[in-house]
């Protein structure tokens, strides 16, 4: 009952945001909100300056505009990948995560044992953003490093605490906020219920 009341409260509230994700980190080839349903990478289809990725341990901050969404992060490992290398990446994903909030989201991406990832190799991740309408697609382009001097951890962050995660996370932003108001709401409706 109170999962089910949960569930449909932040359905409702998922109908007021906007429905595209954008990368925060690392920075994506760019971000054009009308024109991220088209594939490969959101109609950014030339390499830009590479991001150091590191092989293990690595991830993608995003900002989501849905309440759930099952993304995609496909590997290219090409100096200048075409359409149809990241079709045929997408028989092997490089990870799959499904997300169950909105806003900040860190998706994990761990490459070590992905085949041909391997220190100073040049790639494309491609993210794609399953929210339940047309898919959305955004592109990083890397140089895979088994150490990135310059990677910054500390951009891993959740907007609220994951329903299967055991700790809240210190740097929750608007999302937790939204997320307390949808917890006061449906104590009320539970009270009303209880009054019944
Ligand atoms: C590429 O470099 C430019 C200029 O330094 C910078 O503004 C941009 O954010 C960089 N893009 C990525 C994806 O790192
Ligand atoms: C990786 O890409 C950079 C920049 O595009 C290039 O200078 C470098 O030679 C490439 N490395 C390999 C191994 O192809």
């Amino acid at each position: 009952m109170k999962f089910l009341a949960t569930t449909s409260l932040m359905l409702l509230c998922s109908t007021a945001v906007l429905g595209h994700f954008t990368v925060t980190y690392p920075g994506s080839r760019g971000f054009d909100e009308d024109k991220e349903p088209q594939a490969p990478c959101g109609s950014f289809d030339t390499v830009t300056n590479r991001t150091e990725f590191p092989l293990s341990k690595g991830f993608i901050e995003i900002d989501s505009g849905h309440v759930k969404a099952d993304i995609a992060i496909n590997l290219v490992l090409n100096q200048n990948p075409t359409s149809a290398d990241f079709t045929a990446a997408a028989a092997t994903p490089a990870a799959k995560v499904s997300i169950a909030q909105p806003d900040a989201n860190c998706l994990p991406v761990d490459l070590s044992a992905f085949a041909g990832a391997k220190d100073g190799v040049n790639g494309t991740l491609q993210i794609v953003y399953n929210g339940g309408d047309s898919p959305l697609y955004q592109c990083i382009d890397v140089t895979l490093k088994s150490n990135a001097a310059a990677w910054d951890p500390s951009k891993c962050t959740n907007a609220a605490t994951p329903t299967t995660g055991p700790t809240p996370s210190p740097t929750g932003s608007a999302g937790s906020n939204k997320v307390t108001g949808a917890i006061a709401v449906l104590v009320a409706v539970t009270a009303g219920f209880l009054a019944l």
